[in-house]
């Protein structure tokens, strides 16, 4: 795509191959160059092209944070070194004494973040089940400045309501940021929905080939784009030029990545939820799900997670993990090959036992990343491992 070319209307499919990377004015090299380089020369002093040393600012950084922008329909862009490097960065615009409402299923490593580093700086959370609109409106506090949560959530895909949500935020004065990393911009756009900002951990659906550790933020708020700028380069959580570089090259097939991924998804739990030694399937798209109506409603499509208790707790889910072939026993998603975990020990272990057994993480529940494998190939690996569970 030309180097100014409108991007408006332009549909996501089209974007994820372009948005941000016209080709290179130099060599007209079509795809997006590494630049390595950690700082630029300048004509005179003060007289840069726009980059004057790596981590204020990168080329390849550059077209990276276009493309996160346009993908989730957003003003302004932001990389970062991780999923947690956003957060902590996004985090760190908050003052002593203030509060974040968070949602109370939240990734293990954001529920850390919150209760051992933010938490003893002064910066106080709670983390609320918001899927009642009133519980929510009840929980605000005078001093809450963000609200935070991730819909579809980590593990056990709760759905909140990002568009109800945002306008109760917005009577208090809170900013809202939703972490969109399960549902990714093909199938959720939180901004639209009236988020303040979109936080992801792109090492996963984003780059999905497991293979980089990446985080972005986008809003449309100018003056949080402001604050984000500055923090990003006085924090320094920057990535690397040669995982944008990835990043980019993943973002590419993003569309068709998860829209392959969520309809195979959707055959295995309707399998799943047929079967003798599986207890409760916990997918947005089963109509079982308490979800399932405002799912069909704020997502395009229901994603490719899948959560689900087997029967004979600890021992015959571990079994089950350990009799998987083609499903690798790992943490993290949203790559092209499958992979399954047990949140109660892997993800989501530094969170307290007591609140994963209020929430309902316990010994049987197993989690399920769909990758782009054959369905049947998927369905066959889960059916062997389940007669060995
Ligand atoms: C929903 C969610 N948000 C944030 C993160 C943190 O991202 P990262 O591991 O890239 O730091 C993760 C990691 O698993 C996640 O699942």
């Amino acid at each position: 795509m030309k180097e100014g070319a409108k991007t408006e209307g332009l549909s996501l499919d089209t974007l994820a191959v372009h948005a941000g990377q016209p080709p290179d004015p130099v060599s007209g090299a079509v795809m997006m160059p590494i630049v390595l380089s950690s700082t630029f020369a300048q004509r005179a002093p003060g007289e840069h092209q726009g980059f004057e040393y790596g981590r204020s600012g990168n080329p390849t950084r550059r077209a990276l944070e276009a493309c996160y922008a346009a993908l989730e329909g957003g003003k302004h862009g932001f990389a970062f070194g991780s999923g947690l490097g956003a957060s902590t960065t996004l985090l760190s615009l908050l003052r002593s004494g203030d509060h974040v409402l968070t949602g109370d299923d939240v990734y293990g490593g954001t529920f850390r973040l919150l209760d051992k580093v933010m938490a003893p700086l002064g910066i106080e959370s709670s983390f609320t089940d918001l899927s009642d609109i009133d519980v929510v409106r009840n929980s605000f506090r005078p001093n809450t400045r963000m609200v935070w949560f991730e819909t579809p959530t980590n593990p056990l895909l709760k759905i909140f309501d990002i568009a109800k949500i945002a306008s109760v935020a917005r009577e208090r004065g809170a900013i809202v940021v939703v972490d969109n990393t399960f549902a990714t911009p093909v199938l959720q756009n939180p901004l639209a929905l009236g988020a303040t900002a979109v936080l992801h951990s792109a090492t996963k659906y984003l780059n999905g080939h497991s293979d980089v550790i990446g985080g972005a933020v986008v809003t449309s708020d100018e003056e949080l784009a402001q604050r984000l700028a500055y923090q990003q380069n006085a924090l320094g959580a920057v990535p690397s030029p040669f995982d944008c570089y990835l990043v980019l090259r993943g973002i590419k097939t993003l569309p068709l990545r998860v829209r392959h991924a969520s309809a195979s998804a959707g055959i295995i739990a309707d399998r799943l939820s047929r079967h003798k030694n599986v207890g409760r399937v916990i997918y947005p798209g089963l109509s079982s799900h308490k979800g399932h109506a405002l799912a069909s409603q704020q997502m395009t499509g229901f994603g490719a997670m899948i959560s689900f208790v087997i029967k004979g707790g600890l021992e015959a889910s571990k079994s089950f993990l350990s009799s998987l072939e083609i499903f690798a026993c790992a943490e993290s998603l949203g790559g092209v090959e499958s992979l399954a975990e047990h949140p109660a020990i892997m993800t989501h272990a530094s969170v307290p036992e007591a609140q994963r057994c209020a929430l309902g993480i316990d010994d049987g529940l197993v989690r399920l990343s769909v990758g782009v494998e054959s369905v049947d190939d998927l369905w066959a690996d889960i059916e062997r491992a389940l007669g060995k569970s």
